[in-house]
C-alpha cells in the first residue's frame, strides 16, 4: 500500500504546506475583521500553492457532504479536479446531509480496500464504530472540512480545514465595531446543520466575542446550510419580531436566503437589518459588494490540492501535522468589490 518511491521532496512540500497553513492561520487568530488573516495574505481566498505529488498507483474514496450550498460545490470541484490532476481513482460519494449514507459510503471504501479514506463528516458525534472498522483493515483516514468528536484515539491521521470558533470570533468582532455605539441590539442566527462541527464551533465562537449585555440574541434556528432554509427561519423569524437589527448566518447561502425574506417583508437588507456571514463564495460576495450583506468571514473550500498533498505523504508513510488550518481573511464591502473579479469560487 505504501509506495516507497513517492520522492521525499514532495513530502517535505506537504510538511512545509501543512505547517504554512498552520502558522498563517495562528497568524491570522490576531488580525481584526476587515483585514486579511495571516501575514502569507494571497493565500486567503486562493488555492494554495502545492505541488500535487503523483498519485496514479492509488484509490483514494472521498465521502462528500451533499450539495447543499455554493461552498460545498466549489469544495467538490476542487477536490475533484485535484484528483484529477493527481491521476488517483478517485471513488467520490455524496452523502445528501445524512450521516447514515456517508457511514455506508466509508463502509464500502473498506471492502473495496481503497488506499485511503477521507471525508468531511455531516456531524461531530458517532464516527466511532466505523473508523475502528477503517483502522482496523488499516486504510488511513483523513478528515476535511470538518472535525469529529470522539474519545477513541487515532481515529484519523489529520484533519484538513478552517478554524471555525475562529471564524465565529471574527464575525462577533465586526458586531462590536458595527454597533459600538448602539444602546441595544436585537440579534437573529441562522444556525448551520445541527450537530455539525461548523455550526457548533461558530455559534461558540460568536458568544465568545459577543457578551455585552447590549446584544440580545433574540432568536436562533438552524437553516441546513441551505438558501431555502434560511429564507424559510427569517421569514419566521420576522413574523414574530418586528425589531431584528442584525443577522448572523453561518453561512453565505442562508445570508441569502435571509435576504429574500427581508425584501420580502418590506425592509432593506443591509440597511434596516444588518447581516453578517460566513463562507465568502461568489454569491455572497456580490451581495456584499452590492450592500446587502454587510460583512463576510472567509471560509475557504480550496482543499483539494492540499489533500492530495497530504494523500501523497501519507501513502509515502510519512508523517503530517495532526491539524492543518487553513488561511482565511475577512471582507469588507469595499473589499468583497476589489476581489470580485479575480474570485475563484
Ligand atoms: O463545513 C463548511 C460549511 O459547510 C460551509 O460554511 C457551509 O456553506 C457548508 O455547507
Amino acid at each position: 500500500m505504501i509506495n516507497q518511491k513517492l520522492k521525499a521532496s514532495a513530502v517535505a512540500l506537504v510538511l512545509a504546506a501543512g505547517a504554512a497553513a498552520t502558522a498563517g492561520a495562528a497568524a491570522a487568530s490576531t488580525a481584526p475583521p476587515g483585514t486579511a488573516g495571516g501575514d502569507d495574505t494571497a493565500a486567503a481566498g486562493s488555492a494554495p500553492e502545492i505541488v500535487i505529488p503523483d498519485l496514479s498507483e492509488y484509490t483514494i474514496g472521498f465521502a462528500q457532504v451533499g450539495a447543499e450550498s455554493g461552498w460545498r460545490t466549489a469544495n467538490t470541484q476542487s477536490i475533484q479536479a485535484a484528483a484529477e490532476e493527481a491521476g488517483v481513482e478517485l471513488i467520490f460519494t455524496d452523502a445528501q446531509g445524512e450521516q447514515e449514507n456517508q457511514v455506508e459510503s466509508i463502509r464500502q471504501f473498506i471492502e473495496q480496500g481503497v488506499d485511503l479514506i477521507a471525508f468531511s463528516p455531516v456531524v461531530e458525534t458517532g464516527w466511532d464504530a466505523v473508523l475502528l472498522e477503517a483502522r482496523d483493515a488499516g486504510i488511513p483516514v483523513v478528515l476535511t472540512d470538518r472535525a469529529i468528536d470522539s474519545e477513541e484515539e487515532g481515529l484519523y491521521v489529520t484533519f484538513l480545514g478552517s478554524d471555525f470558533v475562529q471564524e465565529g470570533e471574527w464575525a462577533g468582532e465586526w458586531v462590536l465595531e458595527e454597533f459600538a455605539d448602539a444602546d441595544h441590539v436585537n440579534i437573529v442566527e441562522l444556525q448551520g446543520t445541527t450537530g455539525s462541527a461548523p455550526a457548533i464551533d461558530r455559534a461558540e465562537g460568536f458568544r465568545n466575542v459577543v457578551t455585552d449585555e447590549r446584544f440580545e440574541i433574540i432568536a436562533s434556528q438552524t437553516g441546513d446550510f441551505t438558501r431555502e432554509g434560511g429564507k424559510e427561519v427569517m421569514e419566521a423569524f420576522l413574523q414574530s419580531n418586528d425589531d431584528i437589527d442584525l443577522v448572523f448566518a453561518h453561512n453565505d447561502d442562508m445570508g441569502l436566503g435571509a435576504i429574500q425574506a427581508i425584501e420580502a417583508a418590506g425592509f432593506v437588507p443591509g440597511e434596516d437589518i444588518k447581516i453578517v456571514t460566513i463562507d465568502a463564495v461568489h454569491d455572497g460576495m456580490e451581495a456584499l459588494a452590492n450592500g446587502s450583506i454587510n460583512f463576510i468571514v472567509e471560509c475557504n473550500p480550496l482543499l483539494g490540492p492540499q489533500l492530495m498533498a497530504i494523500a501523497g505523504s501519507v501513502l509515502a508513510g510519512e508523517e503530517v501535522p495532526e491539524r492543518i488550518v487553513t488561511i482565511e481573511r475577512t471582507f469588507t464591502q469595499e473589499e468583497a468589490a476589489e476581489a470580485l473579479p479575480d474570485r475563484q469560487y
